[in-house]
């Protein structure tokens, strides 16, 4: 019986040479450059840009005849990449793995890893090559498992508590109530304006109390056909309300002919709700919210809808947090709302995005047709 390195020879020299293995070896390297998801930079000995894939030409929006024969170094500051993934000590020999990259499209950001490495002849370094590997994805089902992680475990301790603490809220607000009852028939005008804090108080943590339990559990979903115009329109009004206090003009554009969806009325309200909320909250000097319905043959199985708005957006470093329970950049916020949102959204099997820059911030809520018959 042949052994396994005796069976790897054998295969090895049954191997085409000459033209047809140099044949493959083209092929191969034609694929490779148009591969999705993977990118290469070849350069050669004066750190000059030989051969370039199209991933990156896509990433910098460039043509390839655009991009090879320029000096890396000079290409990343036309570019704008600062500071340079990489430089001439990589000729040096400074190979590196798993460099990792942030490389902004517009509103998007792609999270590379890059490997470094210096080609040689007889021992004399001639080039070096560089790949690039689009990881957006993976990290973002990665940060999706430790961040529903993190929910499973808020979820548990708010199981434990929050009825705990909803019976002894009820109570203080029944009381309350009576207190100030009576202190509005003795002319208590002061001390009846402070428990009138304190019962709203109370309501700020009963609400509290309800987000935790909807991170806990979700109650029970209760899927039907609906359109999704229908369920804006009923909150629409408070959120136009809400929207003159920040000086948000609402601009609320339906898309006739959608199909319906399928989801739950009172759950989808409150997704809709916070991120209404969330937009107006961040114009604190007026703008607009934009509010749009839209299907995509990208996604024919979802109906889309946008909330946009021209607040000052979200910095990039923060954008991969907002939907962290409890992270909040505002004094009073709680910082569920998001996470809440996602949470719905998810058990409805749809999915919730977010695009942000200076001009504003984007949140697309996606949800599953109704698959039916239609009336
Ligand atoms: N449209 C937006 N524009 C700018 N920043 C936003 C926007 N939406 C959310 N954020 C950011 O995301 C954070 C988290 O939002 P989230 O709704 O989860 O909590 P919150 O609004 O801070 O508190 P709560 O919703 O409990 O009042 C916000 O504090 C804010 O920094
Ligand atoms: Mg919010």
């Amino acid at each position: 019986m042949m052994d396994e390195p005796a069976r790897l020879a054998e295969s090895f020299s049954s191997y085409p040479n000459g033209p047809e293995r140099e044949r493959y070896l083209r092929q191969f390297v034609t694929r490779f450059l148009t591969m999705e998801g993977i990118g290469l930079l070849l350069l050669d000995s004066d750190f000059r840009i030989v051969e370039v894939s199209e991933m990156i030409c896509s990433l910098a929006g460039l043509q390839r005849t655009e991009v090879v024969n320029r000096f890396a170094e000079e290409w990343f500051g036309a570019i704008g990449l600062q500071p340079q993934p990489f430089d001439r000590s990589l000729l040096e020999g400074q190979t590196f793995r798993n460099r990792s990259l942030i490389w902004r499209q517009g509103k998007h950001s792609h999270k590379l890893m890059l490997d470094g490495e210096i080609l040689r002849e007889k021992g004399v370094g001639t080039g070096a090559f560089v790949l690039f590997r689009d990881v957006s994805h993976r990290m973002a089902l990665e940060e999706e498992v430790r961040r529903s992680d993190r929910l499973k475990t808020i979820g548990q301790i708010a199981a434990g508590t929050a009825h705990e603490i909803r019976n002894p809220l009820t109570a203080i607000k029944g009381f309350m109530q009576l207190l100030s009852k009576s202190l509005i028939d003795r002319d208590m005008d002061k001390e009846q304006e402070f428990v009138g804090i304190v019962l709203s108080e109370l309501d700020r943590v009963n609400d509290l109390v309800s987000d935790f339990l909807l991170l806990s559990k979700p109650k029970e979903i209760k899927q039907v056909s609906m359109k999704i115009g229908e369920v804006l329109q009923e909150i629409l009004p408070m959120i136009r309300n809400e929207a003159l206090l920040y000086n948000v003009t609402v601009l609320y554009y339906p898309k006739p002919g959608l199909s319906p969806i399928l989801a739950d009325k009172e759950l989808l309200k409150q997704v809709f709700l916070n991120l209404g909320k969330n937009a107006i909250e961040a114009m604190d000097g007026g703008g607009n919210l934009i509010i749009r319905e839209f299907s995509s043959p990208c996604e024919p199985d979802k109906i889309a809808l946008e909330f946009r708005d021209t607040g000052p957006g979200i910095p990039a470093d923060v954008l991969d947090k907002v939907f962290d329970p409890f992270f909040t950049t505002k004094p009073q916020g709680t910082g569920l709302g998001l996470s809440v949102c996602q949470r719905i959204v998810h058990d409805l099997r749809g999915n919730i995005e977010v695009a942000s820059d200076r001009n504003g911030t984007q949140f697309i809520v996606w949800l599953p047709c109704f698959e039916g018959p239609t009336d």
